[in-house]
């Protein structure tokens, strides 16, 4: 299958030409979709005919094992009974609009400040997959920050001295930040994880920070110091020209490689309009060198 793309942004993002992400089975493709994340960072495909077995099937398809350790798995049961399926949505288990002060919601909320998926697990996760099927009459986007292009505009004296340093990432951290605390019993499921601050991927030479709001410290500095650096380096990395916004539309799928970019959502009237997507994300394992 021969697949076009459109750049969508002058460093990053590319739609993808028409295709049924369902019938892509074959590996040549799947390796060219691989080899698009790759070089672009995020995909955009629109109207993509997905049941929820067939995003996770399609997510196993091209990348692998899934992440199903998420901030919310330990709040309530997913409404779809499956934990790699997250529910990024603002209605219940009954389907209407969650109150304001419900903690479902409140947790939610906090994909509206710049993060990477899962980057306080270890594995952390690689690809996310958020499939729109059900989206509010007003603009509701996603943001994205291109964390290669954010580095490489880095002075050399910047890069040389945070070449070597980690980074503590913790969602109990960066919930408490926004006045959000998970109980003592949430927080033992939630331990955070250290990852690399600057980050080179297998099948590119081209480097990337690696933050999110989760990032706490940098475990080789003092608390106070690293903290400073960190919030700097967010600041510099969302600067408008790294930035690039998906409006969706019904049936769009929207794959993002969190090892390059950080993502938030825009704010919308959340108490008026229903907004309801899923989102599957696979763990930064290696991958199998031989494909069935
Ligand atoms: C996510 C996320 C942003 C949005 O699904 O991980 O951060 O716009 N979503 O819903
Ligand atoms: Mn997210």
């Amino acid at each position: 299958m021969t697949l076009r793309f459109k750049k969508l942004h002058p460093t990053f993002m590319a739609e993808v030409s028409p295709v049924d992400l369902r019938t892509v089975h074959d590996e040549p493709t799947l390796a060219a979709l691989r080899a698009a994340m790759t070089e672009f960072g995020v995909l955009v495909f629109h109207d993509q005919h997905f049941s929820y077995d067939d995003q996770i099937e399609f997510a196993q398809r091209m990348d692998g094992a899934l992440h199903s350790k998420t901030s919310s798995s330990v709040l309530s049961k997913n409404r779809f009974g499956n934990e790699a399926l997250t529910d990024i949505s603002n209605v219940g288990q009954d389907g209407n609009i969650l109150e304001a002060a419900d903690r479902r919601r409140m947790n939610g909320i906090s994909n509206r400040i710049w993060h990477t998926d899962a980057s306080f697990e270890d594995p952390s996760g690689r690809y996310s997959m958020l499939y729109a099927r059900n989206i509010p009459p007003v603009r509701a986007d996603t943001e994205f920050a291109d964390m290669r292009a954010a580095y490489e505009a880095l002075d050399t004296d910047t890069k040389k001295a945070i070449e070597d340093l980690h980074v503590y990432h913790s969602i109990v951290y960066s919930r408490h930040t926004m006045g959000f605390d998970f109980s003592a019993e949430e927080s033992a499921k939630l331990p955070g994880a250290t990852h690399p601050l600057v980050r080179q991927i297998e099948g590119s030479n081209r480097k990337a920070l690696y933050l999110a709001s989760h990032a706490a410290h940098v475990t080789e500095w003092p608390v106070p110091e690293g903290r400073l650096l960190l919030k700097d380096l967010i600041e510099h990395a969302t600067r408008r020209e790294f930035l690039n916004s998906h409006e969706w539309s019904l049936g769009d799928l929207v794959i993002w490689d969190n090892r390059t970019t950080m993502h938030r959502a825009r704010p919308f009237d959340d108490k008026a309009y229903k907004r309801e997507l899923t989102r599957v994300t696979t763990l930064d394992l290696p991958r199998a060198t031989s494909q069935p």
